[in-house]
């Protein structure tokens, strides 16, 4: 049986909702899509002072995101060289040194060894050619001051690999002349469903009035938001799986949509930012940025959601019908403090794990994965909408289909070698 069935003659894109529940599938999924792409790390902002370091785990792989004595960011293994314990236990901070609580084997921040316990015990060149170091990421590269790994040595460079998506990081990117930053701390939260499930939950305008018609209802009537702006736009496919959808919404956006809640004194201030969005950037690009809402999905699990906030998240399977999700807060890095105040409370409504959204997304999510318990009898997902379209809407399923094309052409790649 195929994994999808992508017939544009009869209008149809299905599904197989076994890629949702298959042990087979999520072992090729390890293999062939997260061992050869490039996966987000982490942020720039992040990584401010030397020693400066955040731990955190990508493809289930233990890595260190830090910032060397030398100034130089590098991505490492943080797995000891010796006999494989975990050498910095502790989620960020600042340090020169890393002690691996085994043996004691010291590590500098730039990943060099530093103090070999029991030495005189090695042989003489024991040390050399990095023999002792913590190793590098094979690769390693930033776009935007979003920092991405590869653990594939002969993966094409990043900017070829982020194609029409870098165009909408820039627009994420540029937000002001002081930069961005992650912040304060992450969310971290398992769904019980098929990490794919969220790859199209997060790009899924079409859902939004029926599964969030309780939030959609508040901002219209509580939170002073602009009834008249209703959610509309379009899909886009960015190339290699990436993808986005941009639309007008009714919610305010501290980068730069006013709501009446904010007052006259914030219609001033939000007046002021757009002014400079459009003298530096002209009026096109002000206007989309400030205006328009984006939901971009980047191959194969970096979503950046620039809504009411901007949220940046990733998410990894644990099996194949459970996922961790990590989620980020980015915001400008010289914004007000009520407009800082205003992000982080969406952060939290809407799409935080106790908001608005998340939880009716996550109850969605795994009512799907339930149902994929009838796979051998109801076997196929559609996302047809639009495909005849030719320009297809923000609430269409361009987006998912982009995303399943990449994904099965590198599935089924090297099939049956
Ligand atoms: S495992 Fe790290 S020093 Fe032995
Ligand atoms: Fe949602």
């Amino acid at each position: 049986m195929p994994h999808i069935i992508d017939d544009k003659e009869a209008g149809r894109f299905k599904v197989a909702r076994a890629t949702f529940t298959s042990q087979e599938v999520f072992e090729q999924e390890r293999d062939k899509i997260f061992q050869n792409c490039w996966l987000y790390l982490g942020h720039e902002s992040e990584l401010n002072e030397s020693g400066e370091f955040v731990s955190r785990t990508v493809a289930g792989q233990n890595l260190l995101f830090v910032k060397g004595r030398d100034g130089v960011i590098r991505a490492l293994f943080n797995v000891c060289p010796h006999r494989g314990a975990t050498v910095c236990r502790e989620k960020k901070g600042k340090a020169k040194s890393f002690q691996c609580m085994y043996h004691g084997w010291v590590f500098k921040n730039t990943g060099e060894i530093a103090h070999l316990s029991g030495e005189q015990a090695y042989a003489d060149n024991f040390k050399e050619e990095g023999n002792c170091n913590l190793r590098h990421v094979p690769r390693f590269d930033s776009y935007a001051g979003f920092y991405f790994v590869s653990f594939n040595e002969d993966i094409e460079p990043l900017p070829d690999y982020l194609a029409g998506a870098k165009e909408y990081l820039d627009i994420v990117a540029n937000q002001s002349t002081a930069g961005m930053e992650i912040i304060g701390g992450t969310q971290e939260y398992s769904i019980a469903a098929n990490w794919k499930l969220l790859v199209e939950n997060s790009v899924d305008g079409y859902h939004a009035e029926s599964t969030h018609a309780t939030y959609l209802d508040y901002l219209m009537n509580t939170n002073g938001s602009l009834t008249a702006t209703r959610l509309a736009g379009k899909g886009y496919d960015l190339g290699n799986g990436h993808a986005v959808i941009e639309y007008s919404a009714p919610w305010g956006r501290p980068v730069a949509q006013w709501i009446p809640m904010w007052g006259e004194d914030g219609k001033k201030e939000i007046d002021g930012v757009y002014a400079e969005l459009v003298e530096r950037l002209g009026e096109e690009k002000a206007k989309q940025m400030a205006g328009l809402n984006r939901n971009m999905i980047i191959f194969p699990n970096l979503v950046i959601n620039d809504i009411m906030a901007i949220t940046v998240r990733t998410f990894y399977p644990t099996a194949p019908d459970e996922m961790m999700v990590n989620g980020f807060a980015l915001g400008v890095k010289d914004e007000s403090d009520w407009r800082r105040e205003y992000r982080l409370s969406n952060f939290l409504e809407f799409i935080g794990p106790g908001g608005f959204a998340t939880p009716d997304d996550v109850e969605a999510l795994e009512n799907c994965q339930r149902g994929f318990q009838s796979a051998a009898n109801v076997p196929w997902n559609d996302i047809s909408k639009g495909i005849t379209a030719k320009t297809p809407s923000f609430d269409d399923e361009l987006q998912m289909r982009a995303f399943w094309r990449e994904w099965n052409r590198r599935i089924t790649e090297s099939e049956g070698e």
